[in-house]
C-alpha cells in the first residue's frame, strides 16, 4: 500500500529518498511528502499527485539534511491531498512521523486527544499516532523512545512506522506491527523501506523487522527492541540476493510487459533443482513432509492472484494426488468457521507474503494447531516467518501491480506439489510423473506465445473499447478464466467477468448481445466438445467469440470471430500458455487505451491493511 523510505547517513539523503520514492510509486501514488532533519528544525514537504512533484520542489529548495523520512501515501482514511499526505507532524512540531497501514482505534484516542486541547488538522488515522507520541514526548515524563513505545501500545490496527524528534537530530525510530519494515545497513549508514525496492541499491545487509518489533538508529549504533518492553533483541541481519535488475525495466516500457516476458526464465527457476529425473525435492517442506503427505484434507488459502494460483492447485492436488483440497479467500478463512484442527495442512499463498488477510489466515491456522505451508516470492516476508514450512517461488521481485510472473512460478510450484504427493500417496506411477517432469520442451513452448505478441495485439486493439466481458473455461483452465478478467479489469477498467464455461447458461448469457466479447480458452481435452457447445451458445446471441485453443480444428475457425493458437503441449503447461496470452491481450488493451499499466487507479502491488 504506502511506500516508506528513511535514511540516516553522513552524505546528504533528500536525493537518495526522493529516489526511493520513484522505486515504490507501484505501491502508493495519490500523494508523498519527506522530512528532513536540520538540526534545530525538521524541513516539511508534501505535494498531491506524483513523486515527480515532490521532486521539483526538492530541487527548487535545496533542503538539506543526514536523517529524514518519505512517504508515497494509497489514501485510506481521508483523501488524497496535501493535507493528509504523510509525513505528519504533531501538534507541537516535535515529532514527525510517516506510516503504513491503518489505526483502527483512531476514533476513541482522537476524543481523547481532542480532549487534551489537541487539535487536528488532517482526517487521517495516522496523525491520530503522531499526536499520541506527542502528548507523551510532550508531558516531559518520557524519553523519545519511550512515548513511541507508548503510544504504539495504545493503538490497534497495523502499521510500520518511522518516527523523528526535532529534539534529537541523529535519532530515527522505526517500529511494525501487520505492516513490514525492513532495516538496511552499510557500515555507519542505516536505511529503512517498507519493502526492499527503495535500499536495495545502498545495500543488502538486511534485518527484517519482525511483529512487535522497534529499530532505535542513533547516530553510528543502532538496536533493536520490542514495542512491549524495553529489551534488547538479537540483531539478524540477512544477505539478500536480489538483483537491482528486477528494479529496472530494461528496454520495456512497463514492468508488466518485462515480467510477462520474464516468464520463461522465472518458471524455470521455480523448477530447476527441484527435480531429478523421476523425482521431486522440495526441501523446505521436509521437516514436516511425514505429516503433510498422511494428509486427508489440505486447505488452500489466498487473495486475489494467489487465490486464482491456489484454485488450479485444487485441481492438480485432487487429480494427481486425490486428497481432497478446500480454497478459501483468506479475507473469508480468517472470520469463518474453520473446520481446521491439529491434523490439518493450511497451504497459504502470496506473492508479497505481507497480504493483511493472508497473514491473518496463517495466524488463525497456527492458533488451531494445523501445519502451515507458505507459498511466497519473498524471502524474509511474513508469510515466509509465519508458516511452519514453505517454498518460494524464486521468480525475483515484481513490480507491476498485475501479477503475472508470480501466478505461473505460484502454478508451478503447486504442479511440483501435486507430483510429489502423488508419488509419497502412489496414485500416480514413477512413468507418469517423470513424463509430467519432462517439462522443458513445455517451457520453451512459451518463447512461441511471446513471439506472437503482436497478433494478440492486434486482437486486443479490435476489442479495447468494450465495455464487458466474459472469460470462460473449464477444469483447469476456469481459473485461467478468473485470471484473464482480473487482469483485464486490474489495468484496462473494463468490467470482466470469469465463469465455468458451463455456467454461464445459469445467469451471465444475459448480459451477451452483439458487443460483448467472449473469451473462450479451449484445450483439446475431455471437455472439448461440451466448450464448444458453449461457444455455439453464445454465437447464437450474436456475441463475439475470441478462442484461445492449442486445436486447428476448423469448427473453431468457423465459430471464433479471433483465435489465439497457442502450441500443443501437457494440461499443466496449456493453462501455463493460455495464462500467457491472456496477460498479454489485457496488457495491449490498457496500453491501446493509454493507461498506465503498472499503476492502475485504486490499486496498490501489496495489500497490507484488512
Ligand atoms: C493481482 O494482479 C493483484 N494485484 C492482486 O489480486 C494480488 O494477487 C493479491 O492482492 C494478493 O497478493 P499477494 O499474492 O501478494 O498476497
Amino acid at each position: 500500500m504506502c511506500g516508506i523510505i528513511a535514511a540516516a547517513s553522513n552524505r546528504n539523503v533528500g536525493k537518495l529518498l526522493v529516489q526511493g520514492l520513484h522505486k515504490m510509486e507501484y505501491r502508493g501514488y495519490d500523494s508523498a511528502g519527506i522530512a528532513l532533519h536540520q538540526k534545530d528544525q525538521i524541513a516539511h514537504l508534501r505535494t498531491l499527485g506524483k513523486v515527480k512533484l515532490l521532486e521539483e520542489k526538492m530541487i527548487a529548495e535545496k533542503p538539506k539534511s543526514k536523517l529524514g523520512i518519505a512517504h508515497t501515501r494509497w489514501a485510506t482514511h481521508g483523501k488524497p491531498n496535501q493535507v493528509n499526505a504523510h509525513p505528519h507532524k504533531d501538534q507541537s512540531g516535535n515529532i514527525v512521523l510517516v506510516h503504513n497501514g491503518i489505526i483502527e482505534n483512531y476514533d476513541p484516542i482522537k476524543k481523547f486527544l481532542r480532549s487534551k486541547k489537541v487539535k487536528f488538522k488532517s482526517e487521517t488515522d495516522t496523525e491520530v499516532l503522531v499526536q499520541l507520541i506527542g502528548y507523551f514526548f510532550n508531558k516531559g515524563k518520557l524519553n523519545f523512545e519511550q512515548s513511541v513505545r507508548a503510544a504504539l501500545q495504545r493503538v490497534d490496527g497495523a502499521y510500520g512506522i518511522v518516527v523523528l524528534n526535532k529534539k534529537e537530530p541523529d535519532v530515527m525510530i522505526a517500529a511494525r506491527r501487520g505492516s513490514p519494515l525492513v532495516l538496511g545497513i552499510k557500515d555507519k549508514e542505516f536505511f529503512i523501506g517498507s519493502d526492499i525496492s527503495p535500499i536495495i541499491k545502498h545495500t543488502q545487509q538486511i534485518i527484517y523487522l519482525e511483529d512487535a518489533q522497534m529499530a532505535i538508529i542513533d547516530g553510528d549504533d543502532y538496536k533493536i527492541t520490542s514495542i512491549n518492553e524495553d529489551v534488547s533483541l538479537p540483531k539478524k541481519v540477512e544477505k539478500i540476493d536480489f538483483k537491482i535488475d528486477d528494479y529496472d525495466k530494461g528496454k520495456f516500457k512497463y514492468f508488466m510487459h518485462k515480467e510477462i516476458h520474464e516468464q520463461i526464465d522465472t518458471i524455470r527457476n521455480t523448477i530447476t533443482g527441484r527435480t531429478k529425473k523421476d523425482s521431486i525435492m522440495l526441501h523446505g517442506l521436509l521437516d514436516y513432509w511425514p505429516e503433510i503427505k498422511q494428509a486427508d484434507k489440505i486447505f488452500i488459502t489466498a487473495c486475489g492472484t494467489s487465490w486464482h494460483a491456489g484454485l488450479i492447485g485444487k485441481n492438480l492436488i485432487e487429480r494427481f494426488a486425490e486428497v481432497p483440497v478446500h480454497v478459501e479467500y483468506a479475507s473469508e478463512f480468517r472470520y469463518n468457521k474453520t473446520l481446521v484442527d491439529n491434523n490439518s495442512i493450511v497451504i497459504a499463498i502470496s506473492q508479497s507474503g505481507e497480504t493483511a488477510d493472508t497473514l491473518a489466515a496463517i495466524k488463525k491456522a497456527n492458533d488451531y494447531g494445523a501445519i502451515t505451508v507458505g507459498i511466497c516470492n519473498v524471502p524474509g516476508s511474513s508469510v515466509s516467518r509465519e508458516t511452519n514450512c514453505g517454498i518460494f517461488t524464486r521468480c525475483g521481485h515484481e513490480v507491476g501491480v498485475a501479477s503475472t510472473k508470480a501466478f505461473t512460478a505460484q502454478i508451478s510450484i503447486l504442479y511440483l506439489l501435486a507430483l510429489k504427493l502423488a508419488d509419497s500417496n502412489d496414485t500416480m506411477s514413477k512413468k507418469a510423473i517423470k513424463e509430467h517432469l519432462d517439462y522443458d520442451e513445455g517451457i520453451k513452448k512459451i518463447k512461441n506465445i511471446l513471439n506472437k505478441e503482436n497478433e494478440i495485439k492486434k486482437i486486443a486493439l479490435k476489442y479495447k473499447n468494450a465495455n464487458d466481458f466474459l472469460y470462460l473455461g473449464r477444469g483447469l483452465n476456469f481459473p485461467v478464466a478468473l485470471e484473464g478478467a482480473l487482469k483485464l479489469k486490474e489495468i484496462s477498467y473494463i468490467h470482466a467477468e470469469g465463469y465455468p464455461a458451463a455456467e454461464m447458461k445459469h445467469g451471465p448469457i444475459a448480459l451477451v448481445d452483439k458487443d460483448m466479447p467472449n473469451v473462450f480458452i479451449v484445450p483439446k481435452d475431455k471437455t472439448y466438445e461440451k466448450i464448444i457447445s458453449n461457444i455455439e451458445e453464445i454465437k447464437s446471441r450474436k456475441g463475439k467469440i475470441i478462442i484461445v485453443t492449442d486445436s486447428k480444428d476448423k469448427i473453431l475457425k468457423d465459430l471464433a470471430n479471433d483465435l489465439i493458437y497457442v502450441p500443443k503441449t501437457n494440461h499443466y503447461m496449456f493453462c501455463v500458455l493460455a495464462t500467457i496470452a491472456l496477460q498479454l491481450f489485457a496488457y495491449y488493451i490498457a496500453v491501446g487505451k493509454k493507461l498506465n499499466v503498472d499503476r492502475p487507479r485504486n490499486l496498490a502491488k501489496s495489500v497490507t491493511v484488512e
